[in-house]
């Protein structure tokens, strides 16, 4: 009998497994109602005596070793369950999903380090803004008609408070508070109380340059649009087209030539092959006034653009609306251009 139970606990030690049904199978064979421990504890009666003492022994060790055995290769098999199949400990972990940058946070950068690489500074302001940084100081005066060119967001309760409808409302801010020379950049989210289309939102971005200095002229404007559209989308053919802004004098629309060699340059020209860019033009020197910038000693010139309408430029997107729909579809197409 004896001799029985150490056959036993030579082939418990001796037990492997990887498989959890497997240790299953050998803890009932062992360890259950029927068992071979629980065979051998009702047989402990039918020892002689003298035997007694070493058969408890002995079985104890073989008990031992059958809770032992099932403890460490639960906890195995667990281990290997979690790393993988094979069990390789050294397998490279799985990689999280990561994200991407929105194409509108893409733009917006690669015009920030365009410009900053001529010495424009970034600046912001608010986008709850009142009358006077938004309209009056930029040379439009109440009941001026131009108000009409961009509708606006009211505070309810105070007519005086509106949601900014361009950047411009940061050029006047920073001429506050800041003497020439000046050269700065402000990207920001404008409101406009516009129906929405496959051509306008009610929420953009605008990106706003402005520069004043002693003798700037409108030769440094056109230098700096080249400079830019050239970096940006690789082509420097631009022309300026007269235009009205009341901030600024002379005003001007900036188209570059696109070309007409496909049939897409075709459709998103209309057959022209010139796309309009953006607005821009020489400070009005009221705004410099009401900035507390003397006009007899500096001159600037300011620029905006629209930043959706740039990305569409760039990405052929035809409807404004995917920018702010969330796509994952649509925004997972854009990477970074470096
Ligand atoms: N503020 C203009 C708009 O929202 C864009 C613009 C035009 C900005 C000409 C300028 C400028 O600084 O000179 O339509």
């Amino acid at each position: 009998m004896i001799e029985e139970v150490k056959k036993h606990l030579k082939k418990v030690n001796n037990f492997k497994t990887q498989d959890l049904s497997e240790l299953e199978s050998f803890r009932i064979e062992y360890s259950g109602k029927k068992g071979v421990l629980n065979n051998f504890f009702i047989s402990f009666r039918n020892v002689p005596k003298e035997d007694k003492k070493q058969f408890g022994k002995e079985l104890n060790l073989l008990k031992n070793a059958v809770s032992e055995k099932i403890k460490s290769f639960k906890g195995e098999i667990n281990i290997v369950n979690e790393v993988g199949a094979n069990g390789d400990l050294f397998r490279p972990g799985l990689v999280p999903d990561s994200g991407t940058r929105h194409p509108l946070s893409i733009v917006r950068n690669r015009i920030i380090s365009i410009f900053s690489k001529i010495g424009f500074n970034l600046s912001d302001g608010p986008e709850i803004e009142d009358d006077w940084h938004n309209f009056t100081a930029l040379n439009l005066p109440e009941h001026h008609p131009a108000r009409d060119m961009q509708d606006t967001f009211f505070i309810q309760t105070n007519p005086d408070i509106l949601l900014r409808t361009h950047t411009s409302s940061v050029q006047v801010r920073y001429m506050e508070s800041n003497s020439p020379p000046i050269r700065i950049l402000s990207p920001g989210r404008v409101f406009r109380n516009e129906a929405i289309s496959s051509r306008s939102h009610c929420i953009f971005h605008q990106v706003e340059g402005l520069y004043i200095n002693k003798d700037v002229s409108f030769v440094d404007l056109k230098q700096t649009l080249q400079y830019f559209t050239k970096a940006l989308f690789g082509k420097s053919t631009i022309r300026l087209r007269p235009s009205y802004f009341p901030f600024t004098e002379p005003s001007a629309e900036v188209d570059i030539y696109w070309g007409l060699e496909t049939e897409t340059d075709r459709r998103i020209t209309k057959g022209t092959g010139w796309l309009e860019i953006m607005g821009c033009g020489m400070v009005d020197p009221n705004v410099l006034i009401n900035c507390g910038i003397d006009p007899e000693e500096y001159s600037g010139y300011a620029f905006g653009m629209g930043i959706e309408r740039i990305a569409m430029l760039l990405y052929q997107v035809s409807d404004i609306r995917m920018f702010f729909e969330n796509d994952l579809r649509f925004l997972k197409q854009f990477k970074p251009h470096t």
